[in-house]
């Protein structure tokens, strides 16, 4: 995915729920293991989620999301820790009376019964009186707007329309907990990004809280009020869209949220204030206006997000943050476009520039020389 859809994922508005203090703490994951064999699949995750709330897993593949999400729908024991919902510990409850609905990363419907008797399916099986099931099963429906397909039978609907149908089976059962492991993974990707809005809106209607598993960053950001980064049974960095994008913590999540530039290099002065870098791949210094905390000449990575770096034809008059190349590659995506620019030293640097910047330059052609530079607010320092 561009930079461009990140960076406006990351900061679209979402509907903000209204969460009492109490609530805050509804799902609590305490200090949570869980090892197969030898595999340790979660490593010590401890996480809380507000009522309400609509939280995104992330991280590639293998990096224990279904697994943490298993854990919570009781589908797998804990090797060590606890997990509690509304104050409840899970594993005290027995399974009939987990607060809990799950929606597989492959949802099947069945294929022999209609819509309708697909979500009433659930209900039927806990006893549910006809005439409360009836209602219950016109209201999921016409939730997820599929009222009017109500007579028909999966395989007479397109993908979004199924996946709405699994979504209305999970909500008709009103679980306090909804886990969606990747809830879209049998869309394509248009019809993706409007069930994404679809699925906020109504799981913002139903204030049901949310936790869902995915490894696409763009669906995490533009679903989630908060999103945890996961890496090897880990997290590695935990708060809002926003927060994760603009201020990672590590190089992996730098990398793994967005793309960035990354400048190594080593402190030689660190004030309050400001911290300068020596690095070997500009011709100068770089320059990033708060401290950190550590030792002079420690090894420090520099993240300069693609959209935060200017492009000029001139030497750049300041005596920091800048470097000097050639366009090696453009990739013209409408409203800006992405330049790769080799620097002398041999590093490319990505800039994300738009149309209007680009024509005050007289929108540089490959092999022009080129000089980028940023701000000394740009740059986020990264010890780890
Ligand atoms: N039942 C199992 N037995 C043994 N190992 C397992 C089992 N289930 C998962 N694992 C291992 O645990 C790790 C985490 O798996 P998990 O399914 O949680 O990954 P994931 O983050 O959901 O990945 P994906 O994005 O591919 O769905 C993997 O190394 C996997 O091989
Ligand atoms: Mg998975």
């Amino acid at each position: 995915m561009s930079d461009q859809s990140v960076r406006q994922a990351a900061t679209a508005a979402r509907p903000t729920s209204t969460v009492p203090a109490s609530a805050e703490n509804f799902v609590q994951i305490v200090d949570v293991v869980k090892k197969f064999g030898e595999t340790v699949a979660v490593r010590n995750v401890s996480l809380s989620v507000a009522k309400g709330e609509l939280f995104a897993l992330l991280g590639s593949s293998g990096c224990g999301k279904s697994t943490l999400l298993r854990m919570l729908a009781g589908l797998e024991a804990i090797t060590s820790g606890k997990i509690l919902i509304d104050g409840e510990d899970l594993a005290q409850m027995p399974p009939y009376r987990r607060p809990v609905n799950m929606m597989f990363q492959s949802y099947a419907l069945f294929p022999h019964m209609t819509v309708e008797a697909n979500v009433a399916f659930g209900l039927k099986q806990e006893g549910v009186a006809k005439a409360e099931l009836k209602e219950r099963v016109q209201d999921a429906l016409e939730l997820v707007q599929m009222t009017r397909f109500a007579k028909r039978k999966p395989h007479q609907l397109s993908g979004g329309q199924q996946q709405r149908v699994a979504l209305a089976r999970s909500l008709v059962k009103r679980p306090k907990l909804l886990l969606l492991d990747e809830p879209m993974s049998a869309l394509d990707k248009q019809i993706r990004q409007r069930t994404q809005i679809e699925l906020v809106n109504i799981l913002d209607r139903v204030g049901v809280t949310c936790i869902m598993v995915t490894h696409d960053q763009e669906e995490a950001m533009t679903m989630a009020s908060r999103l945890a980064v996961m890496s090897e049974g880990q997290i590695i960095q935990l708060g809002t869209p926003n927060q994760v994008y603009e201020y990672p913590n590590t190089r992996f999540s730098a990398e793994f949220i967005g793309s960035t530039n990354l400048f190594d290099g080593h402190v030689v002065e660190d004030e309050p204030d400001h911290i300068f870098v020596e690095t070997d791949e500009l011709p100068c210094r770089l320059y990033v206006n708060h401290g950190i905390t550590g030792p002079l000449g420690m090894p420090v990575t520099i993240s300069v997000r693609p959209e935060r770096i200017a492009l000029t034809r001139k030497p750049p008059e300041g005596a920091y943050n800048w470097g000097r190349g050639t366009v090696a590659n453009i990739a013209y995506l409408g409203g800006y476009s992405l330049y790769h620019v080799r620097l002398d030293s041999g590093k490319t640097v990505i800039a994300n520039v738009s149309s209007l910047a680009l024509s005050e330059i007289e929108s540089p052609q490959l092999n022009d020389e080129i000089y980028v530079r940023w701000s000394a607010s740009a740059g986020v320092v990264l010890t780890a």
